[in-house]
C-alpha cells in the first residue's frame, strides 16, 4: 500500500504547517561501499564559480574560498571543470597541456591546497580528462601541421579530400557543420568532432595512449581522487572512415550520439582503454574514481561502460531531457536501472550541467520551473545511485539571456543557435555589488539585475530556500534506506510517481506529483518536501516529498 489517497479525499485538509522538525543524520554513509555507489558530486564550472583576482573570470583561488559553501551542502566530492592551459575556444575543453594549470585559473600550488582543504572538509576532488581531442595549440598538433613527415602527424586524423572533392566523408561536428577542416597549408583535411580548434586524437597511436596514462598518474600522484572523462564514448573512429548512415540530429545542446553516427562514436575499442585506466586507478589507495560522460542513446551500450572493470560511474542525458511527466519519468528511470542492474553498476542522476539548460529553465522558468526543479532534485536524490549537482542548482538558478556580443560558446558562434552560455552565468554569492560577490570587478558573462535576489547569502537566511532544501536532502540521503536501500515502485494515482527505498526496517517513500491536482498524503511522517510553502498532509502540484513509512506498512 502506498502513502497516498485519491485526490477526492481533499476535504478535511489540515491547515498549513511549518516545516516539520527534521532529525538529520550527518556524517559519512556507512552502508554503501565503495563510496561512489551513492555519491553526491558537486560540479564546479571553474570560470563561473568565483573570481579571486578581480579579472572577471572564476579561478581556483575562488574555488578555494568557497569550499566551505560546498562542504556545507554535504556532498562527497567536487568535480572541477578544465583549468589546464587552453586558448579557451571551448571553455577549456580545448586543452593545450594536460599537466599544466592555466595562469588565468591559478597554479599547481592552488590545486594542492584545494585537495588538502577539500580532504580536510571530507570531500574528494575530481578533475577532468579530455581524451577525444586536444587544442589546436597543443604541441602535437603544431608539430603535425608544420611538418608533414613529423611523427606527431599520426596522432591525428589527416585525410585527403574525397575523390569528388570536399570533405573525406559526411561526418558532422557536434557543434554544427562538417567535422573536417583543411589544415593551414591546405594539404589535407583533419578531423574535429567539435570545433575546428579541437582536432580529434588518433587513439590507434600508442604514444597517445601512453601519454594519457602518464597524465592520469601525474594528477593521481598529486592527490586527485579521480576524473570526469569528457565524451568518453569518443576516441576511436572507423578505420575506413565510412560515411555515417544518415546525417545526425541538429545540434540540440545534449551532445548525445545515436546509431546515426555509428562510425565516429562509441566504437568497441574504447573499452580496452578504460580498462587500462581503471587498473591505474585501482593501483592507488583510496578508491580513486572515474566518471564517464557517455552520451550514447542505447541503454545497453551505456551499460558496457560501467562493467565491473571499467568506469565506476557514467552519466548520460536522458534523465535530464525527460519531459515533466510521471509516465515518461518512470520509463526513463526503469530503463536505465534495468540496463545498469544487468552489469551491477549504480546509476548516476544528473539534473543539469554546463552543456544544457538549467532545470528551472527547462521546466518553464519562473516559479513553476523552480517548483519542478526542486521536485526533480528530491526525485534524483531519492533514486538509487550517485548524483551530480551543477553549481548554482542549489540556488535554484535559471539560464540568463546572453546578449549576442557576449556569446562565447562555439555552438552559438558556429551554428548560430543560442548555445550554452546561458547556463554558465556567474554564481551570485551576495545580494549586492557589481557581480554579486562573484568578482570585485565585472564578470566574463553579464549578470541580470535581479541576480542578487537569488544569492547564497540571502538563501542562507531562508529555511525554505533551495539552498536549505539541498542541504537537508543531502543529509537525509545518508540514511541507509536512501544511500543503500532496495527500490520498488509503489501504486500511485495518475500523474504521480511513488517509490520506496528500504534498508532493513527503514523505509522511505519518495512521492512526486507531476499532475496539476493536489494529492492528500495518508500516512507516515514527512521528512522533507520540495514545496515552497508546505501545506500539512497535502502534496501540491509540481512537488515531491520524502515520507518515513510506518514500519508496519507493506
Ligand atoms: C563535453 C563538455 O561537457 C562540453 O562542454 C564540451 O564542449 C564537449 N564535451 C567537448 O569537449
Amino acid at each position: 500500500m502506498t502513502a497516498l489517497v485519491a485526490p477526492e479525499a481533499l476535504e478535511n485538509v489540515p491547515p498549513a504547517v511549518e516545516r516539520p522538525h527534521l532529525s538529520v543524520v550527518y556524517g559519512r554513509q556507512a552502508a554503501a561501499r565503495p563510496w561512489w555507489r551513492s555519491a553526491s558530486i558537486y560540479q564546479i564550472y571553474v570560470r563561473s564559480f568565483c573570481d579571486s583576482n578581480g579579472d572577471g573570470v572564476g579561478d581556483l583561488g575562488g574555488v578555494l574560498g568557497k569550499l566551505h559553501h560546498v562542504a556545507s551542502l554535504g556532498v562527497d566530492a567536487i568535480w572541477l571543470t578544465p583549468f589546464f592551459e587552453s586558448p579557451m575556444v571551448d571553455g577549456g575543453y580545448d586543452v593545450a597541456d594536460y599537466r599544466s594549470v592555466d595562469p588565468r585559473f591559478g597554479d599547481h600550488e592552488t590545486v594542492d591546497r584545494i585537495i588538502e582543504e577539500a580532504h580536510g572538509l571530507g570531500m574528494r576532488v575530481m578533475i577532468e580528462v579530455v581524451p577525444n581531442h586536444v587544442s589546436s595549440s597543443h604541441q602535437w598538433f603544431k608539430n603535425a601541421v608544420s611538418d608533414p613527415t613529423h611523427k606527431d602527424r599520426s596522432k591525428f586524423h589527416f585525410r585527403d579530400p574525397s575523390p569528388v572533392g570536399g570533405t573525406p566523408n559526411n561526418w558532422r561536428s557536434a557543434f554544427g557543420g562538417p567535422a573536417w577542416s583543411l589544415e593551414p597549408s591546405g594539404r589535407q583535411y583533419y578531423l574535429h568532432l567539435f570545433s575546428r580548434e579541437q582536432p580529434d586524437l588518433n587513439w590507434e597511436d600508442p604514444e597517445v595512449r601512453a601519454d594519457f596514462e602518464q597524465t592520469l598518474r601525474f594528477w593521481l600522484d598529486r592527490g586527485i581522487d579521480g576524473f570526469r572523462v569528457d565524451v568518453a564514448h569518443g576516441l576511436f573512429k572507423d578505420p575506413l572512415y565510412r560515411d555515417n548512415p544518415e546525417l545526425p540530429r541538429e545540434v540540440r545542446g545534449g551532445l548525445a550520439q545515436g546509431d546515426g553516427e555509428r562510425h565516429c562514436w562509441n566504437l568497441p575499442e574504447v573499452h580496452e582503454v578504460y580498462r587500462g585506466w581503471r587498473r591505474i586507478l585501482d593501483s592507488y589507495t583510496g578508491e580513486r574514481a572515474m566518471l564517464g560522460e557517455v552520451g550514447v542513446v542505447d541503454r545497453e551500450q551505456l551499460a558496457l561502460y560501467v562493467r565491473p572493470d571499467e568506469f565506476p560511474l557514467a552519466y548520460e542525458f536522458e534523465f535530464i531531457h525527460t519531459e515533466w511527466d510521471a509516465v515518461a519519468t518512470k520509463e526513463t528511470v526503469s530503463r536505465l536501472l534495468r540496463a545498469l542492474d544487468a552489469v551491477g553498476a549504480p546509476a548516476t542522476w544528473v539534473l543539469s550541467n554546463h552543456d544544457v539548460l538549467r532545470a528551472v529553465t527547462r521546466y518553464g522558468g519562473g516559479e513553476q520551473g523552480l517548483r519542478r526543479a526542486r521536485a526533480k532534485a528530491l526525485l534524483a536524490m531519492a533514486l538509487p545511485g550517485a548524483m551530480i549537482i551543477y553549481n548554482g542548482d542549489e540556488l535554484g538558478l535559471e539560464d540568463i539571456d546572453v546578449p549576442e556580443e557576449a556569446l562565447s560558446d562555439p555552438i552559438a558562434l558556429v551554428a548560430g543557435v543560442p548555445g550554452r552560455d546561458g547556463s554558465r552565468a556567474p554564481i551570485p554569492w551576495s545580494s549586492e555589488g557589481p557581480a554579486f560577490g562573484f568578482s570585485e570587478a565585472g564578470s566574463w558573462l553579464p549578470v541580470p539585475d535581479g541576480w542578487g535576489g537569488r544569492s547564497a547569502v540571502l538563501q542562507e537566511r531562508d529555511p525554505f530556500s533551495t539552498l536549505w532544501l539541498y542541504r537537508l536532502a543531502l543529509s537525509i540521503r545518508r540514511l541507509p534506506a536512501l544511500c543503500a536501500g532496495d527500490m520498488r515502485w509503489l501504486d500511485a494515482p495518475e500523474g504521480v510517481l511513488a517509490f520506496e527505498r528500504r534498508y532493513g526496517k527503514q523505509r522511505i517513500h519518495c512521492i512526486v506529483n507531476f499532475s496539476a491536482r493536489p494529492i492528500v498524503m495518508q500516512q507516515g511522517d514527512v521528512l522533507l518536501s520540495s514545496s515552497l510553502r508546505p501545506i500539512g498532509g497535502v502534496l501540491e502540484p509540481d512537488t515531491a516529498c520524502w515520507v518515513m513509512a510506518p514500519s508496519g506498512d507493506t
